[in-house]
């Protein structure tokens, strides 16, 4: 690919450009932000490991300047705040709604083709405004969340189990909040069910630590997370550049799945280099359905905030 641009310089933003620079997704990444030098000071330090970490892409950063975004295959999206001690996602929808349109509306303008991966927080909320701004079909405006909250949950097996966590395999849907549903019989250890490995109790105490995951690592940085936030990002770059087809958990737009529809909610499906190909409708247990649907709902009351802002 010859161009990805990632919005936001912060600690996800950059971390994500870094990732994607040491895969070599692409000729070039742009790192927007608004903070004049922000994203030309990070760019140039990730570009002066290319030698030292031997990869080819370019790393570039601007202030605001969207021409030089021309042409991206990809755009990933990380503006917006972070959270702080004591606030849900939630709370942070008022000041990121208006940023997340902003840049979607700027950043699309330039690359009317790009598949846009949205990371900002409240996620599925953020996804779904940048799908009102962008105005394009859903199966290329998307969010990641999915693949990192496996990445907490599989870290948290691999220590319960004292096991390396590539042989490690989860699956997890709903919004990317407290509400977020963890299935834990579609985990499994080099396709070992994990009810063979640990019990019940050990397993609840691992889901419930997954799913304030996000929160943990803010009570103890007083900020939210970054590092595997941005590589769960360029995972999903990576999938749409190399045209992987991996079946992976993201917030996607739902049209009657799982008896949902008009909403943004986290759903296996595979991506590939036309974005998501195909949403995977599992066949849910009661108690399951029952979780994710209420997990909807919350994302849903959220979505009741955005539509009074009346920003669209
Ligand atoms: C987290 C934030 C990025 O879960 O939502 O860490």
């Amino acid at each position: 690919m010859d161009r990805i641009t990632v919005i936001g310089a912060g600690n996800v933003g950059a971390t994500c450009a870094n990732v994607i620079a040491h895969k070599d997704l692409a000729r070039e990444v742009v790192l927007v932000d608004i903070q004049e030098g922000m994203a030309e000071g990070k760019a140039l330090d990730i570009w002066q490991t290319s030698q030292i970490n031997h990869f080819n892409t370019r790393v570039t950063g601007v202030t605001n300047n969207y021409l030089r975004t021309k042409g991206s295959g990809v755009i990933v999206v990380t503006s917006g705040m972070p959270r702080k001690p004591g606030m849900s996602r939630d709370d942070l929808i008022k000041t990121n709604a208006q940023i997340v349109k902003d840049v979607v509306e700027k950043s699309i303008r330039y690359s009317p083709d790009a598949i846009l991966i949205i990371v900002s927080n409240p996620l599925d909320v953020m996804t779904y405004v940048a799908y009102k701004a962008a105005n394009k079909h859903h199966s290329k405006v998307f969010g990641m969340a999915g693949i990192l909250d496996i990445g907490r949950y599989t870290a948290f097996i691999a220590e319960a189990l004292n096991v390396s966590p590539k042989d490690i395999h989860g699956l997890l849907m709903g919004g990317h909040g407290d509400s977020m549903v963890p299935l834990r019989r579609y985990t499994s250890v080099q396709g070992i069910p994990i009810s063979e490995l640990l019990n019940k109790e050990e397993i609840d105490n691992i889901i419930e630590r997954t799913k304030k995951g996000g929160g943990e690592l803010v009570s103890l940085m007083g900020t939210s997370a970054w590092y595997a936030p941005g590589s769960a990002a360029a995972m999903m770059v990576e999938a749409i550049v190399d045209n992987q087809r991996r079946i992976f958990p993201v917030s996607a737009y739902l049209t009657g799945q799982y008896g949902l529809s008009d909403v943004y909610l986290g759903v296996p499906v595979k991506l590939g280099k036309h974005g998501i190909e195909e949403i995977l409708e599992l066949s849910l247990t009661e108690p399951e359905k029952k979780l994710v649907v209420k997990s909807a709902k919350h994302v849903k009351e959220t979505l009741s905030v955005l539509d009074k802002m009346k920003i669209f």
